[in-house]
């Protein structure tokens, strides 16, 4: 018998609903055992967000700063034979509860030495959380041996209209000429046959050709333009991080004036900005194709 945990944490179900796809082949198997577990803050963030409460997680989120976690309702000393540890991006980084649990000592005993794929349903934009996450599980002694994400498949400037009528005001869509914001539904369906691929290795323990065959079967959503807009956001949101954090912790109102520059700023970024980087980034995917593609892939295939 072999046992696996699945660790998780999802505001809207989105997550939990994409883990369940994936575990679905697990459970349907009467050789494997599998156990949920949900991670959570002490005091859990708004769902849906005020627009202030949203973007005053932007600091703690770009620098992995942990927030206080509830004790896991599970036994530290148990072997699993696989953790499926299920993680939204925040920001371009690990979301703060996700990054939190990564520190939880009962998480950290469990994955030492075991091997971890990870599981990531997001808007778009998860290449520098993805790099944080394996740094991550390398420092805790886990061997990271899977990786798939699920992204909402609109253009970039859509789903952050959409992504926002559902993070702040609730309502997921379509509304509208708006479309549904998120993962598609369809696709979140058919993530069973990923857990297929992991079952699958799980049985034999070979965990060597588990990626190249997750990312054959196209469970990793990467694009060229939008993983080099990320890279430069990054870079700038940790300047902005800075000094949001020199004026005071999370939820002090002497950093919320700069907090709402932030997000004009942001919004400029966005709208303004990223169009014209994007067709820049889009005509230099065009003339160095086999290029781009060949770096696309590697980051897919990267765990
Ligand atoms: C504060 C915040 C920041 C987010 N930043 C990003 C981001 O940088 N990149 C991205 O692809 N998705 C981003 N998202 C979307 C989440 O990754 C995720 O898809 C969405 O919140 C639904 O997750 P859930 O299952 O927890 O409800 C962000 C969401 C929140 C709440």
């Amino acid at each position: 018998m072999k046992s696996v945990l699945v660790l998780y944490y999802s505001q809207s179900g989105q997550l939990k609903n994409i883990v369940d796809a994936v575990a679905k082949p697990l459970l349907a198997c009467d050789q494997v055992q599998v156990d949920f577990a949900k991670y959570q803050p002490k005091t859990d963030y708004p769902f849906p967000w005020s627009s202030d409460a949203f973007f005053d997680a932007f600091p703690e989120s770009r620098f992995g700063i942990t927030c206080p976690m509830q004790s896991m309702d599970i036994e530290a000393n148990k072997h699993y034979d696989l953790i499926i540890f299920a993680y939204q991006v925040w920001y371009l980084s690990p979301s703060i509860p996700a990054w939190s649990a990564l520190h939880d000592p009962t998480i950290m005993q469990i994955m030492r030495g075991r091997p971890v794929v990870t599981v990531l349903g997001v808007r778009n934009m998860w290449v520098q959380a993805h790099y944080s996450i394996t740094q991550r599980l390398k420092v805790l002694g886990a061997s990271h041996v899977g990786n798939l994400v699920l992204t909402d498949p609109a253009n970039n400037l859509v789903s952050v209209i959409t992504v926002i009528k559902w993070l702040i005001e609730g309502k997921q869509g379509p509304n509208g000429i708006w479309p549904r914001s998120g993962v598609p539904l369809a696709r979140i369906e058919q993530s069973y046959k990923y857990g297929d691929l992991i079952l699958n290795a799980l049985k034999s323990e070979n965990w060597a050709s588990l990626q190249s065959n997750l990312v054959n079967a196209g469970a990793v959503d990467i694009n060229f333009v939008l993983k080099t807009i990320e890279t430069n956001g990054h870079r700038i949101f940790g300047v902005w991080a800075k000094m949001i954090l020199k004026k005071g912790q999370a939820g002090d109102t002497n950093r919320l004036p700069l907090i709402r520059i932030f997000k004009y700023y942001l919004l400029f970024m966005i709208f303004i900005l990223s169009p014209i980087a994007s067709l820049v980034f889009w005509i230099i995917n065009f003339l160095f194709f086999p290029f781009a593609r060949k770096h696309i892939r590697n980051i897919a295939l990267m765990h």
